[in-house]
């Protein structure tokens, strides 16, 4: 059975380059020889912001088909622009739905590749201590890797796919570093 990696973008417009990297990813994965690991995308566009009232009372439906597809997700893909040195104000209201219930969310013990991508040339990058920082705040295992940082993205997508090789062989290798660590997971887990 083929690993499943679930992948969040963290920009909702229609023609985002990082949503364009995580479908170009996917893909790849699909087209890969033995079909190791498959990649479904969870767009986050209908995501209310985050209302602890509205979460105790009537949790949107939205939000706890977040919290499904994370739960039922082996692993996470999670890529952001930059937006003023941080990630997106919607990757960050998404991650605070998924956050919860605190100490028992989908999000903890999950292993989780960050990835940022940027027209300009430091590619999101200071995005990518928050990430780790927020995501490692609900124990979510963010897995140790030098960084997968994609500058001047706009330059190397197409058609709604990133063309440049090296740019989308880099972001592969990290994904096969995320299936690592969730072989090794399993492994220990004994499953
Ligand atoms: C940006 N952008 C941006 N870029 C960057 O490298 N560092 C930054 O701090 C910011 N800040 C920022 C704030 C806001 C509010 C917007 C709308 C944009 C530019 C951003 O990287 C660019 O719009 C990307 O193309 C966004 O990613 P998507 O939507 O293409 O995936």
């Amino acid at each position: 059975k083929p690993v499943r990696l679930l992948g969040l973008s963290g920009s909702i417009r229609r023609h985002s380059h990082c949503t364009a990297v995580l479908n170009t990813l996917a893909g790849s994965l699909g087209n890969k020889a033995g079909n190791k690991a498959e990649m479904a995308l969870f767009p986050l566009n209908d995501i209310p912001p985050y209302d602890p009232d509205l979460d105790a009372e009537n949790t949107p439906a939205p939000a706890t088909a977040l919290r499904d597809a994370i739960a039922a997700a082996d692993g996470l893909v999670i890529i952001s622009p930059e937006y003023n040195y941080g990630m997106s104000g919607v990757l960050k209201n998404a991650l605070d739905w998924a956050s919860r219930p605190a100490m028992k969310s989908p999000v903890r013990g999950k292993p989780i590749l960050i990835m940022t991508a940027s027209p300009a040339f430091t590619g999101g990058v200071r995005a990518q201590h928050e990430m780790r920082e927020t995501l490692s705040g609900m124990m979510g295992r963010v897995i140790a890797r030098p960084q997968v940082v994609i500058g001047m993205v706009h330059e190397k997508i197409k058609d709604g796919r990133l063309t440049d090789q090296a740019a989308l062989d880099f972001a592969l290798a990290a994904i096969d570093d995320l299936l690592s660590e969730i072989a090794l997971l399993r492994g220990a887990k004994g499953a």
